[in-house]
């Protein structure tokens, strides 16, 4: 079986983006993958986060990746700082990438720009990142459309270690969705939706109630036109809102606009919002149960556990390679 790693930040609750972009492509390939999937908390505070907070958003995103229909009998579930040798290859993989490719990364420049402070750490995320999935002799990394140039830096970084090195490290591929690859936000639909942005209506999560789910799809930003027609360029929000559903409800765009033909905005987002609720109500079920019962702490160090031994022997073959310590077996 070939190996997928593929990790999500408990940076806030994650949004239908994260869902549609990572999530539902987890459930999915866990069927026929070797799979990890990492909640990577070291990648959460390269931003300020308010410690009492992260600790609930990793449980919570524990509870939601089970919810969501990971099962742990198939994969693999940890929390990165569980497994130490991510942070050591992580420095390995810092001490072999440059300044400059690091600082032509976007996602560096977006976060950075306009701070009067930026976290060193915000600059080296994408070395951490490259361990984090190099670690697991990783074939396939299933991401969003934003992390395709972080992995495009993951294969020159391995490549470029086993040059120096000799063949230790497999050298992974990217596994984009084929729609849904960047889910735009509510408010603002040129931007990326991110579960970071500070204004709640532009995201909606798994776990919003009912009545918050149908009010944000009321107030997603679209535009005068009122027809109901897939326009990425000139009616970003309509398609935008036109993805998430064809996602949903596993229904082409084609077949959606006929369905809207004749009928405005408000129809169309009185049905969507129907459609996430339904999509994420018995997510919401299971997730409650879960974060009552001990049972997440049990698949969490288990999964703790088996991450380890894998990432460990890695660990060894890289600092032999690298010559670093005493010559380890
Ligand atoms: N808007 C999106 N559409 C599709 N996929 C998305 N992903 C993120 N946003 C979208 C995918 O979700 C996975 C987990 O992402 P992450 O938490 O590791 O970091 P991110 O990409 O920076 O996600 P956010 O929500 O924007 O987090 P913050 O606000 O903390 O920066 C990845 O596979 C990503 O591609």
């Amino acid at each position: 079986m070939k190996t997928i790693f593929s990790g999500i930040q408990p940076s806030g609750t994650i949004t239908i983006g994260n869902y549609i972009g990572a999530m539902m492509q987890f459930v999915e390939l866990q069927n026929d993958y070797n799979c990890y999937f990492c909640i990577v908390d070291q990648h959460a505070i390269t931003v300020p986060q308010d410690r009492l907070e992260l600790r609930k958003n990793i449980r919570s995103l524990a509870a939601l990746y089970l919810a969501v229909g990971i099962d742990p009998e198939k994969a693999t579930l940890f929390i990165q700082s569980e497994v130490p040798a991510h942070a050591q290859a992580g420095w390995m993989m810092q001490c072999i990438s440059y300044i400059g490719e690091l600082e032509r990364m976007t996602q560096f420049k977006d976060k950075s720009s306009g701070k009067d402070a930026v976290s060193a750490s915000l600059l080296t995320y994408p070395p951490l990142m490259a361990a984090d999935i190099l670690l697991y002799n990783t074939d396939l990394v299933p991401v969003g459309d934003d992390q395709k140039q972080h992995m495009e830096l993951t294969r020159d970084l391995a490549e470029r270690f086993n040059r120096k090195y000799g063949e230790i490290l497999t050298i992974p591929d990217i596994r984009l969705p084929e729609v849904g690859a960047r889910i735009m936000s509510l408010q603002e639909p040129t931007k990326k939706m991110s579960k970071s942005d500070p204004n709640k209506k532009a995201f909606i999560t798994p776990l919003d109630e009912p009545n918050q789910i149908t009010k944000k799809i009321k107030s997603a930003v679209t535009d005068s036109e009122g027809i109901v027609k897939f326009d990425n360029v000139n009616k970003a929000g309509i398609s935008n809102l036109l993805s998430i559903y064809s996602i949903l409800a596993n229904k082409t765009i084609p077949e959606l606009e006929e369905m809207y033909h004749g009928k405005g905005y408000g129809d169309f987002k009185g049905d969507l919002a129907d459609v996430v609720v339904n999509v994420f109500k018995p997510i919401q079920e299971k997730y409650n149960h879960l974060m009552e019962s001990s049972e997440l702490d049990r698949i969490l160090d288990e999964g703790a556990q088996k991450a380890n031994q894998v990432a460990s022997k890695t660990l060894k073959k890289m600092e032999n390679a690298m010559g670093l310590g005493r010559k380890r077996r």
